[in-house]
């Protein structure tokens, strides 16, 4: 009997596998079709897409193991904590990363049976359209189904004559399975990636040199964090950034890879180990069979949708890396969860003013809202606070004063327009302004909430102080 439902996901990643849960949750019948892109060695379909299996956790995992690491050599010792031949393994360390990965692509499985979403394995394909329902071919057997969610996800961005085996010359993908720490570890691209990553074998011990195109750095976060981070990163840690570098050459042989570049009028040659390729993702459209239904594209290769999600397709709607936006987890798994809400006949919506950005470096950089050189370039006049870490008790007492919290607020009505953190913890810090941004609130509420003493985020009721240049502690 022909397969029928009423709403069929492709994709198991955090948009796909979150819209599957929430339109079950509203008594839809649902289904997930995920292909064996991150199946297990026996061939078992692994859910959670990029952000479980090859993103977001292993990443966090990684950089949780070489955080310790670097504090065991680095840190302890201010406490009066010594200790001798401190040494990582790192077969160990993968293998913890390897359990966390499991232990969550299985728990998603758990969540589709408790939700009564049905798995299809398989790819995904558009074969038409049938009365008022799509038919899709799942592996070969055609499914029907009324409404159809495109959550393909991305895929790393490799650069022509750069070949990846991920093995010398890496993506994500081997660079999160190196099976020893690299001497000499060479990154192409200063982003997210290529700091987290970057970070994570640095604190292992190998010499890592960044090279980025661009000739401002971390051009998208506030300006003062950027300096505060440029400042850290190469000068305290010895991460060798070089900016407004171009690529001309790379070479591999069994000695390892010879990178070519220019930088300003200087050819230089980069000598590397291994060599972590990260310059941005490009969504997966291919083989969706999207021609032959008409499905529309944007001029960067995006499945086209409106502000809900919906695509130019009756009843088909496309989320997370797949369509424009940033292409951030938890950003897909909102649209997966709108899409569900409004397919049920409810009032889904995102908000995209207040998704906030974390980058899991040390310190973590994070923020929420506008940058200061946004509000200058759109001419809003605004008011700021910046508080440092150094002036909060509890800081001090983890022996972690880096950076600080800066808050941006109409100059006008108080509302906040953005807030930086760049700091221990800026990743959780940042909850409290998306909740402010979220609902409206102006400084004036941060500054009038009582914050628990000591913590970190008296750092943030102080920045709302500061706007008001009213700060009690610095
Ligand atoms: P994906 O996670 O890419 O999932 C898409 C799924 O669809 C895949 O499982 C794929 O196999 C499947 N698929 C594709 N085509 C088909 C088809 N035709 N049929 C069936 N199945 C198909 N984001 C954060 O928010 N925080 C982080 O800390 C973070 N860290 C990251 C670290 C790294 C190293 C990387 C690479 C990314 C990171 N991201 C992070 C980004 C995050 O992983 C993505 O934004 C997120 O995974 C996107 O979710 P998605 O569901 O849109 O797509
Ligand atoms: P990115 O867009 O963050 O950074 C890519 C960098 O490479 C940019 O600085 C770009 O200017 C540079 N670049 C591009 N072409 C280049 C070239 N030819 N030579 C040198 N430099 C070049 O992309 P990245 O780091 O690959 O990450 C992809 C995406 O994954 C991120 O944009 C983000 O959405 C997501 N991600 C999110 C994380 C988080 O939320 N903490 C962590 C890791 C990834």
């Amino acid at each position: 009997m022909t397969k029928q439902f009423d709403v069929l996901v492709i994709g198991g990643g955090p948009g796909g596998y979150v819209a599957a849960i929430r339109a079950a949750q509203l008594g839809l019948a649902t289904a997930c079709v995920e292909s064996e892109t991150y199946a297990d060695p026996k061939g078992e379909i692994r859910l959670g897409g990029t952000c479980l299996n090859v993103g977001c956790i292993p990443s966090k995992a990684l950089l949780q193991s070489s955080e310790i690491f670097h504090q065991a050599n680095h840190s302890y010792v201010m406490h009066g904590i010594s200790a001798e031949r401190i040494q990582i393994d790192v077969a160990t360390m993968m293998r913890r990363k390897d359990n966390i990965v499991g232990q969550l692509t299985s728990g998603i499985k758990g969540l589709f049976k408790k939700n009564k979403v049905t798995l299809l394995p398989g790819h995904g394909k558009f074969i038409g359209r049938e009365e008022d329902l799509w038919q899709i071919d799942v592996a070969g057997e055609i499914v029907h189904s009324k409404h159809v969610i495109v959550a393909t996800g991305s895929r790393p961005r490799h650069l022509s004559d750069i070949p990846v085996d991920n093995k010398t010359i890496c993506d994500n993908v081997g660079a999160l399975a190196l099976s020893a720490v690299p001497k000499r570890l060479g990154v192409i691209g200063a982003g997210v990636i290529g700091l987290e990553l970057g970070s994570v074998w640095k604190r292992l011990g190998a010499d890592v040199t960044i090279l980025e195109v661009l000739p401002d750095f971390l051009a998208a976060a506030d300006g003062a964090v950027a300096k505060e981070a440029w400042k850290v990163f190469t000068q305290k840690q010895g991460l060798d950034i070089q900016l407004g570098v171009k690529i001309n050459k790379v070479t591999h042989s069994n000695k390892g890879v010879s990178v070519e570049y220019d930088i300003g009028d200087e050819s230089r040659t980069l000598e590397c180990d291994k060599l972590i390729v990260s310059v941005g993702r490009i969504p997966n459209t291919e083989g969706l069979g999207a021609d032959d239904v008409g499905l529309q594209f944007d001029d960067r290769g995006h499945v086209a949708v409106d502000q809900h999600c919906r695509t130019n397709l009756e009843n088909v709607w496309a989320v997370g890396d797949v369509v424009p936006g940033p292409m951030l987890a938890h950003k897909g798994m909102e649209e997966g969860v709108m899409v569900a809400e409004c397919i049920a006949g409810q009032k889904g919506h995102v908000n995209y003013d207040a998704i906030p950005w974390v980058m899991y470096t040390h310190p973590e950089i994070a923020w929420v809202g506008k940058t200061e050189q946004q509000l200058k370039s759109e001419g809003v006049e605004y008011r700021s606070g910046q508080i440092p870490f150094a002036a909060n008790g509890r800081a001090l007492g983890q022996g972690d004063t880096t950076g600080f919290v800066k808050m941006l607020a109409c100059a006008k009505t108080d509302r906040i327009l953005g807030v930086h953190v760049i700091g221990n913890n800026a990743s959780e810090l940042i909850a409290e302004a998306v909740v402010a941004i979220e609902f409206g609130a102006a400084s004036e509420d941060i500054a009038r909430i009582c914050h628990a003493h000591p913590t970190l985020s008296e750092a943030m009721h102080e920045a709302a102080l500061a706007v008001d240049k009213r700060a009690l502690h610095f």
